[in-house]
């Protein structure tokens, strides 16, 4: 995970590097912190926390420096607290280093430097680099950045300053991502581990390759692999908008971003399908029609949220494209013996396009000569560029760390490929304008939900006293449940566990009490009986119901203590209003409990190491 910013330009570095890690927060709170170089010495400037504890240490008026590199971290190994602060020195204070990633071989190689002498500062698996670089500089920062990288193991992206090269930057990276754009007109250059840090800039750009190191200074770039030869690079122009983080009114990104969703569905929708042909179409995707027709086999892979949107994908292709599909996540299916053939498809799912999990699945996936389809965000994104061909959500950015509105595009896109397979086979042309009709309503069924926010408001106040609960589906709302339980965790920081409803009685009824609320959803008429007989068990044994049901549904009002109505949609499609009222629900009990909403503890929006 984390933020990696570097700056090499015009006297305005801390400044640059404050900003580039606002815009890179994101991937990690844990602390944050900004070396550079003055009058030949090392100054690091480090803070636990957000950004914002940082920003209040630096007095930037006296620091008018050309060059900076900053971190913002998610903690991997040591304790989220300032000593563990990136960047980090050597002993000598001669190097300073960020790194993003995991050293695997840290231990033996810290023990080694410690038993010849070298004090640490921290219990970070990163400040072993800054050791390593200064053992092995000789007046050559590029030969040094070299030597250490072939000594250590595992991942990382990493930039590297030294204060004898007041003017020089080294980057390097290893399985984790690290641009570097030039801004040739204002002759500066930056560092960055997304391109989300470029925003507002016109910069020409290359993404570094797995082992390769670039040595950065004034007007010049050289890149360079392992065995010391050149590697000759193509810039990409890249005019990227000021990115613009408004709240819009809202008190949070995430309550923005829910309320976002009839506008981001339709995005994904629009100019995708045609409704009176039945057909969908996608821009730029370049299979070949005889490929797409003899697809009998997709993998789809993702985490967390998109891995839930997966689960949903995997019915969806199997019932109306006839096509055998599993749904995987992705930190388990590289450990697997991927049956891959020259008619499999692997489809990988990823609001940001950066998740280590998803990008070391497709590789294992690749490896074995599967075709490969992205479904990202990010344009850009490290995943958007690996796979074959890509699918762009086209939610806009998506600040707040737990999913929402990325969530709903996700489906709405992999329900279009579902139809587009599906008539490349035997779905019927007025099978498909039903459908297509249906989910064009889906904006404005979740416009209702919205508007009910205030009674779903008094349910969370009701239900937010409870410290643990079950989420109850069965069929698509199974998936459903799971997405709901996963934001009520992210947010509110209370236990949930997800059940098909089913299950219960094998084993999790045991648990049930009066203490133990069960929040059921209901929206699945091939399951509604099935759903009110596990209902009517968990009520037995004292369970207070809240569930989530269609209007008008029979008889749940008799068992559930409260339910929240949501408007009648197919059960495909069920998932969409039912989603967003549990995202509210969760919202809701987050903001009574007070917890950081858009950025919650422990977490970060890119899951950058595996
Ligand atoms: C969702 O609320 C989570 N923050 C998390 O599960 C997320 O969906 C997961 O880390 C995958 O991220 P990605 O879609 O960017 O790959
Ligand atoms: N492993 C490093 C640490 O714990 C870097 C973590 C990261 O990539 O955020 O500090």
């Amino acid at each position: 995970m984390c933020g990696i910013f570097g700056y090499l330009g015009n006297k305005n570095s801390i400044k640059a590097c404050l900003n580039g890690l606002k815009l890179l927060e994101y991937r990690g709170y844990d602390s944050a912190g900004i070396a550079t170089i003055k009058n030949g010495s090392l100054i690091n400037f480090k803070a636990s926390g957000k950004l914002i504890s940082l920003e209040k240490k630096i007095n930037i008026k006296n620091l008018n420096l050309d060059l900076a590199i900053g971190h913002t971290r998610w903690a991997t190994h040591g304790a989220a607290n300032e000593k563990n602060a990136h960047p980090h020195l050597d002993e000598m204070k001669n190097v300073a280093i960020v790194h993003n990633g995991i050293i695997e071989n840290y231990d033996i190689l810290k023990k080694d430097l410690q038993s010849k002498g070298v004090k640490f500062r921290s219990e970070t698996d990163s400040e072993v680099i800054a050791q390593l670089i200064f053992k092995n500089y000789k007046k050559n920062l590029l030969d040094a950045t070299l030597k250490t990288l072939k000594e250590v193991k595992g991942s990382l992206a990493i930039v590297v300053i030294h204060k004898n090269h007041p003017h020089e930057i080294v980057a390097a990276t290893r399985e984790s991502p690290l641009a570097i754009g030039f801004d040739d007109k204002k002759n500066e250059f930056i560092i960055s581990s997304d391109p989300n840090a470029f925003s507002g800039r016109n910069l020409n750009v290359i993404f570094l390759k797995n082992n390769e190191i670039a040595h950065i200074k004034k007007n010049d770039l050289i890149v360079i692999n392992l065995r010391k030869q050149k590697v000759h690079k193509k810039f990409e122009k890249l005019n990227s908008k000021n990115l613009i983080f408004s709240k819009k009114g809202f008190e949070h990104f995430l309550l923005k971003e829910i309320f976002d969703q009839p506008l981001t569905i339709q995005k994904a929708y629009l100019g995708r399908a045609i409704e009176d042909k039945g057909q969908v179409e996608f821009e730029h995707l370049n299979f070949t029609k005889k490929f797409l027709s003899k697809i009998d086999n997709i993998i789809v892979t993702a985490c967390g949220t998109s891995y839930h949107a997966s689960l949903i994908a995997k019915a969806y292709f199997e019932d109306q494209a006839n096509i055998r599909t599993s749904a995987e996540i992705a930190s388990e299916m590289r450990f697997k013996n991927l049956l891959i053939t020259k008619n499999t498809l692997v489809i990988a799912i990823s609001q940001s396009g950066e998740t280590a999990d998803t990008m070391a699945a497709l590789k294992a996936a690749k490896a074995k000569g599967a075709k490969t389809l992205s479904i990202v965000n990010v344009q850009n994104s490290t995943i958007s560029r690996f796979t074959d061909e890509s699918i762009f959500l086209k939610a806009g950015p998506e600040r707040s760390v737990c999913s929402t509105k990325a969530f709903s595009s996700q489906i709405t896109v992999l329900y279009l490929f579902a139809i587009y397979l599906a008539r490349l086979r035997d779905m019927k042309k007025r099978e498909a304008i039903l459908f297509l009709k249906e989910l064009k309503k889906i904006p404005l069924k979740i416009r209702k939900v919205l508007k009910i926010s205030s009674l779903i408001n008094e349910q969370a106040k009701k239900y937010a006293k409870f410290d643990s609960f079950f989420f109850l589906g069965r069929n698509l709302m199974y998936p459903t449940a799971m997405e709901a339980a996963l934001k009520l965790k992210e947010i509110s920081y209370l236990n949930a566990n997800a059940y098909p409803a089913g299950e219960m009685k094998h084993g999790p009824l045991a648990l049930i009490s009066n203490k133990l609320p069960v929040i059921a959803f209901c929206s699945n008429e091939k399951t509604y009986d099935k759903m009110l007989s596990s209902l009517m068990e968990a009520k037995a044994r004292g369970a207070p119901i809240l569930a989530f049901a269609t209007k008008n549904s029979y008889g749940i009002e008799d068992i559930a203590d409260d339910v929240i109505w949501l408007e009648k949609t197919t059960d495909e499609l069920a998932i969409f209003p039912s989603s967003v009222a549990a995202q509210l629900f969760a919202y809701y009990v987050a903001k009574i409990r007070k917890t950081d909403i858009d950025q919650p503890r422990n977490l970060a929006k890119s899951v950058t190491v595996e």
